[in-house]
C-alpha cells in the first residue's frame, strides 16, 4: 500500500477513473447531442488525434499506481471504437484494476457483447429514457425502438453480463414514463437508476424548471411500491439505491442536482483525444498525449497527474446556480461520456 495516498486539496483520493474511448455516436439524445448542433458537419475527434489502446493502456497504469481501482469506458458510444474488446483485455490486464463496467446505449451489444464477455468485461450500465416508442424514437433522435435495445438487454444478459439501466428525467418530457419502467424493470430484477436532468455541456437547454428531483419520483413510486434504503456497494458510488419490498430487485436514483455527491468524488475522467480532467463540468483538462506524444517518461507523467490532483478543488454540484449552468464553459458531455 501506498504510505502517501494522493489526495485532493478538498481531500478526496483518486479512486475511479473513466476513461473515453471516442466522442462519436449513433444517437443524438436532445440532451448530450442536440442534433441541430452535431449534424453531418460536426467535426467530431480526427481518429490519428485519439489516444492508441497502448497509450491509453499506459495512462492506465499510472492512475492505477496512484489509487485507481476502478474503470469505467465510456464515449460517445463507446462500442463506436473499433476493436473496443483488445482495449477491456488490456485493462484487465492491469494489476490493482478491480472493476471495470463500460457504460453504452445498448444498440451495438448484439454484435458486440459476446466479444466483450470474452474479453473479460462483466458489467454494463444502459441508458433507456422510455418505452413509449414513440418517445424514445424522439429522445434517441434516430427513431430507434425501444424493443429493440430491450432485446439487446436481453442477449447481453443470457451472455452473463451484470447489467443496470440509466434514465434520464426531463420534466414534461419523459416524466410519465417513470412508473411504466419502474414496473417493466422490477419485473426483470434488472436496477433502473433514475438520473436527475444535468446541465452537462453547454447545449442541452438545461435549467432547474426541467429538473424532477428524487424526492418527487420517490413520491411517485411510493404510491404503488414500499421501498427500503440499502446500504451503499462502495465508497463514492453515485447512486443511492433502494430494494422493492416485496421483491430482490432495486431501485436507484442520481442526484447530481438535488443531493450532489462531491464531497465523496473520487473520479477521474481521460478524453479520447488524451486530456485529464479532474470534474464532468470541467472547463479544460490537462493534455496528457501531447507529453505522450513529447516522449515523457512515466517519472514525468506521474508527477503532473499527481500535481494536477493535489491542486483539484472541483465541486461543481455543491456550486450550481442557473447562472454557472448558463454561463461556465463547460466539456461536452458526449466528448466525456458523464
Ligand atoms: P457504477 O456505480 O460502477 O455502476 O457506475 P456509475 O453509476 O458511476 O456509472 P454511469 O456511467 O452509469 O453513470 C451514471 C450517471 O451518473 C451518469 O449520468 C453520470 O453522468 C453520472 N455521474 C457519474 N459520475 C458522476 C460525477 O462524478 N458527477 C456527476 N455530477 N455525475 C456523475
Ligand atoms: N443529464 C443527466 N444524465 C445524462 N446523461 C447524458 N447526458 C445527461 C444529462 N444531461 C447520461 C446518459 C448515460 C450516462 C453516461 O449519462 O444517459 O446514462
Ligand atoms: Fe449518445 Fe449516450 Fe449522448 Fe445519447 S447520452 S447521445 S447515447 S452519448
Ligand atoms: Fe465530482 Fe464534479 Fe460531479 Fe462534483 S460535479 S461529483 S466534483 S465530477
Amino acid at each position: 500500500m501506498n504510505p502517501h495516498p494522493l489526495k485532493d486539496s478538498l481531500q478526496r483520493s483518486i479512486r475511479d477513473l473513466r476513461i473515453s474511448v471516442t466522442d462519436r455516436c449513433n444517437f443524438r439524445c436532445s440532451y448530450c447531442m442536440p442534433k441541430e448542433i452535431f449534424g453531418d458537419d460536426y467535426a467530431f475527434l480526427p481518429k490519428n488525434k485519439c489516444l492508441s489502446f497502448e497509450e491509453i493502456q499506459r495512462l492506465t497504469k499510472l492512475f492505477v499506481s496512484l489509487g485507481v481501482k476502478k474503470i469505467r469506458l465510456t464515449g460517445g458510444e463507446p462500442l463506436m471504437r473499433p476493436n473496443l474488446p483488445d482495449l477491456v483485455s488490456k485493462i484487465l490486464s492491469i494489476d490493482g484494476v478491480e472493476d471495470v463496467g463500460l457504460t453504452t446505449n445498448g444498440s451495438l451489444l448484439g454484435q458486440q457483447a459476446k466479444r466483450l464477455y470474452d474479453a473479460g468485461l462483466r458489467r454494463l450500465n444502459v441508458s433507456v429514457d422510455a418505452l413509449n416508442p414513440e418517445l424514445f424514437g424522439r429522445l434517441n433522435g434516430r427513431g430507434i425502438e425501444p424493443a429493440f435495445i430491450l432485446k439487446q438487454i436481453e442477449y447481453a444478459r443470457e451472455i452473463g453480463f451484470e447489467i443496470k439501466v440509466n434514465m434520464v428525467v426531463q420534466k414534461g418530457v419523459n416524466d410519465s414514463e417513470i412508473l411504466p419502467m419502474a414496473a417493466y424493470f422490477k419485473e426483470q430484477g434488472i436496477t433502473l437508476r433514475f438520473i436527475e436532468f444535468m446541465d452537462v455541456g453547454n447545449d442541452n437547454s438545461w435549467s432547474f424548471k426541467k429538473v424532477i428531483t428524487k424526492k418527487e419520483i420517490y413520491e411517485r413510486l411510493s404510491s404503488i411500491y414500499e421501498l427500503e434504503p440499502m446500504d451503499r456497494d462502495y465508497f463514492g458510488e453515485v447512486a443511492k439505491r433502494y430494494r422493492y419490498k416485496d421483491s430482490d430487485a432495486q431501485v436507484g436514483f442520481i442526484t447530481s442536482v438535488s443531493e450532489s455527491f462531491c464531497s465523496s468524488c473520487t473520479r477521474a475522467r481521460l478524453s479520447s483525444d488524451g486530456r485529464f480532467y479532474t470534474c464532468l463540468f470541467a472547463s479544460g483538462g490537462f493534455d496528457l498525449r501531447q507529453m505522450l506524444w513529447d516522449g515523457a517518461n512515466d517519472e514525468e507523467l506521474l508527477a503532473v497527474i499527481t500535481s494536477v490532483w493535489e491542486q483539484r478543488t472541483d465541486r461543481y454540484s455543491d456550486e450550481r446556480t442557473e447562472q454557472t449552468a448558463k454561463n461556465r464553459n463547460k466539456i461536452s458531455m458526449s466528448y466525456i461520456g458523464g
